[in-house]
């Protein structure tokens, strides 16, 4: 790997060496566009730079994405994964509590990725452990290391992280990778448009934050009106497994759905995100367009944590 870090890569990896990534407010827009900075430099790095170390992946929802690509990034790296996927093959289901866990396992391990249905839980385990502990999704909070991918997947693909107009479709009440997103691009300085059936509007907090930024944002339910003039749609999920009521949950579970014909509509350089799994919200007939770019996030998820754990253990230049 390139040794020549700049004076912000160098100083931006003292500071996160032994650190938590606990949400994308502990940045700021400088050290947001540092980090995807540092990002770039391990594209294709398999240096054995964590040779020794041991990431614990504590997964109490399921996941696909985020924890294999978490264990793949530290074994690119030469270090080693352990941890459950399903809280029932854990002491969690004989009544341990969070933080116990969290203590426990801070024995077996040099790095803790924890994802959660509460919010709160990575804060929560990270005041329980002495080890850097990463929120891999806390409930419908926050999901940083997405936000950090998704990122990294617009400046490739836009060529810059601000002074776009990005589109958020579907479900802005409880998507927490859509809560991070929103207000990293607010911070950077971006306009966005939110699209959505109106009980899953994005909730007042995270509007009065961005509002507190000088963000300039719309809201409205017409995605084909929406997608005329973005540079980004980031499509997401319904939640189903956050609703309280299952009827609320059939009325808007197939409230979009995003296809060739839709994209149509817009710029032809506008690119189409979701931090998937998707559902019904993207058709399949969208997958083989340049303008899709669901399948390549998910993939420089890999080269963001891979810069992220090296970042934490304290192992790069
Ligand atoms: C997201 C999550 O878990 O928050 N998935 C992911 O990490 N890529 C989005 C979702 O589950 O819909």
């Amino acid at each position: 790997m390139d040794r020549n870090w700049t004076d912000a890569e160098t100083s931006l990896a003292r500071r996160m060496a032994g650190a938590d990534i606990i949400s994308v407010r502990q940045f700021d827009a400088p050290e947001l566009r540092t980090l995807l900075d540092v990002v770039q430099r391990f594209e294709g790095v398999t240096e054995p730079l964590l040779d020794g170390k041991v990431l614990a992946a504590l997964f109490f929802e399921p996941s696909t994405r985020t924890r294999l690509s978490f264990e793949s990034a530290m074994m690119r790296l030469g270090g080693k994964a352990l941890g459950f996927a399903d809280e029932k093959m854990s002491s969690t289901a004989k009544g341990e509590s969070l933080a116990d866990t969290i203590r426990m396992v801070e024995g077996y391990c040099d790095v803790i990725v924890l994802r959660h249905p509460r919010e709160g839980a990575a804060r929560l385990a990270a005041e329980a452990t002495t080890r850097p502990v990463v929120n891999g999704g806390d409930g419908s909070n926050q999901h940083p290391t997405q936000t950090l991918l998704d990122l990294y997947t617009i400046r490739r693909r836009c060529g810059k992280v601000e002074g776009l107009k990005i589109g958020f479709l579907g479900d802005l009440k409880y998507g927490r990778a859509a809560h991070s997103l929103i207000e990293a691009l607010a911070m950077l300085g971006n306009e966005l448009v939110f699209v959505s059936p109106p009980t899953l509007q994005l909730p007042d907090r995270h509007v009065e934050e961005i509002d507190a930024l000088s963000c300039r944002w719309s809201r409205t339910e017409d995605v084909d009106a929406a997608v005329r003039d973005l540079d980004v749609l980031y499509v997401t999920r319904i939640q189903q497994e956050r609703f309280g009521d299952p009827f609320e949950f059939e009325r808007v579970r197939n409230a979009y759905q995003i296809d060739i014909g839709i994209v149509a509509k817009g710029k032809p350089g506008m690119i189409v995100m979701h931090p998937l799994p998707r559902v019904n919200e993207i058709h399949p007939n969208l997958d083989a367009s340049p303008q899709a770019a669901y399948f390549e996030q998910a993939k420089n998820g890999v080269t963001v944590r891979k810069a992220l754990l090296a970042l934490l253990m304290g192992a790069v230049p």
